[in-house]
């Protein structure tokens, strides 16, 4: 056999190779319903954009919809599934009063979806393009979002603990749970300026201001004139309902004011004090501080290997028809 005949036989396997990789891992794809739903994006933009319009709440809604979603079971529209028993991911104590919004915005876009490409698009993507599309309706970034994700068969509030980030966390536990859904520690800090929209309950963050330890009954760490603005607004003993901006500067704006509010000792929770706190994190905060563009591409770049985390693909799960029950 020549040379060159030999090259070419070796370039073909390695081109079969990798298609047969292709196939076995079916990676999700930006034009994955390009011949199948070519408007997928445009119709949920449409009905993301009129929710927005009522309400803002749409926007943390929605976003922090998507982060618990993948978190649990991975990007696979569990978190949507309703139970009559009461037992499903969205019970668990720890879905951390997931505002309502978020789910309405998932399910009247799928039913915009469903009038057009009926059986095609998976609640999991419409998720995952959504969570897009209000970060770039309050300002945000606009990034490509892939698609290709399935629906998953498995939804258990007892599934829940321990797979969610604590507001209590200092930097390691944030890592660890960061890196265990293949993100890493700048991933994490930029997906933490998720904090520059939505609220929080009092009842997150109280101890900082009421029993952190006892000879300082105020977390020292906490900037002392937002230390009287919070107790202020949650008094002692208050109304667990009560909650408050996550970022009283500019709160329904996405922008890298989160950043700014941390290197005033303004993070809310000890899990935000501790990314400028932690000589390891600081650095990554400053320079997100004093660099909008770099904290919205590393957010974009986040954003889209959080929407990888677990990613069922291929003949894996299921194309819901009703993102909050399974098909069957
Ligand atoms: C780094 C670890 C994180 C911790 C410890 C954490 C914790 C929390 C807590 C305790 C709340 C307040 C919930 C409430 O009282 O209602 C909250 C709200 C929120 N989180 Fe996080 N979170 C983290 C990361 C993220 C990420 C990665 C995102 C999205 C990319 C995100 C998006 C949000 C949003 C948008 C809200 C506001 C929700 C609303 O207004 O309805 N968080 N988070
Ligand atoms: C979250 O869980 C609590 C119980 O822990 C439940 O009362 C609440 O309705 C749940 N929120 C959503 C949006 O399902
Ligand atoms: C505390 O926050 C205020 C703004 O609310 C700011 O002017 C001040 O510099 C901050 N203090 C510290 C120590 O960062």
């Amino acid at each position: 056999m020549g040379r060159v005949m030999e090259r070419k036989l070796g370039f073909w396997a390695v081109m079969v190779f990798a298609a047969v990789l292709e196939v076995g891992r079916a990676q999700l794809a930006e034009d994955f319903y390009g011949g199948t739903c070519p408007n997928v994006e445009s119709i949920v933009k449409q009905v993301v954009t009129t929710k927005f319009g009522q309400t803002f709440v749409t926007f943390p809604a929605t976003l922090r919809l998507f982060f618990h979603d993948c978190f649990i079971e991975g990007c696979d529209g569990s978190i949507l599934i309703t139970s009559p028993n009461g037992d499903a991911e969205k019970d668990a104590p720890d879905n951390l009063s997931l505002a309502g919004d978020g789910f309405d915005t998932v399910i009247k876009a799928k039913q915009a979806v469903e009038a057009t490409c009926p059986g095609i698009v998976s609640c999991a993507d419409i998720l995952a393009i959504a969570a897009r599309d209000v970060v770039v309706l309050a300002g945000g970034p606009s990034f490509n979002v892939e698609l290709g994700r399935r629906d998953g068969l498995i939804s258990k509030a007892s599934l829940v603990a321990g797979k969610l980030p604590e507001p209590n966390f200092d930097l390691d536990q944030l890592n660890t749970i960061f890196s265990r859904n293949g993100l890493t520690q700048s991933d994490m800090i930029a997906l933490s300026g998720a904090h520059t929209v939505g609220f929080s309950h009092c009842n997150r963050f109280a101890n900082r201001l009421y029993s952190f330890s006892s000879s300082s009954p105020v977390d020292p760490t906490l900037n002392s004139t937002y230390a009287v603005q919070l107790k202020q607004a949650c008094p002692q003993n208050v109304d667990p309902q009560i909650a408050i901006d996550m970022d009283p500067v500019t709160p329904q704006t996405f922008d890298n004011m989160y950043y700014k509010n941390l290197v005033q000792g303004m993070g809310l929770f000890t899990s935000d004090e501790s990314l400028i706190a932690d000589s390891a994190s600081k650095p990554t905060v400053q320079d997100f501080a004093n660099n909008p563009g770099n904290f919205n591409q590393a957010f974009a770049t986040a954003m889209r290997k959080l929407g990888r985390v677990g990613a069922k693909t291929g003949s894996q799960g299921e194309i819901r028809r009703d993102c909050t029950a399974f098909n069957s």
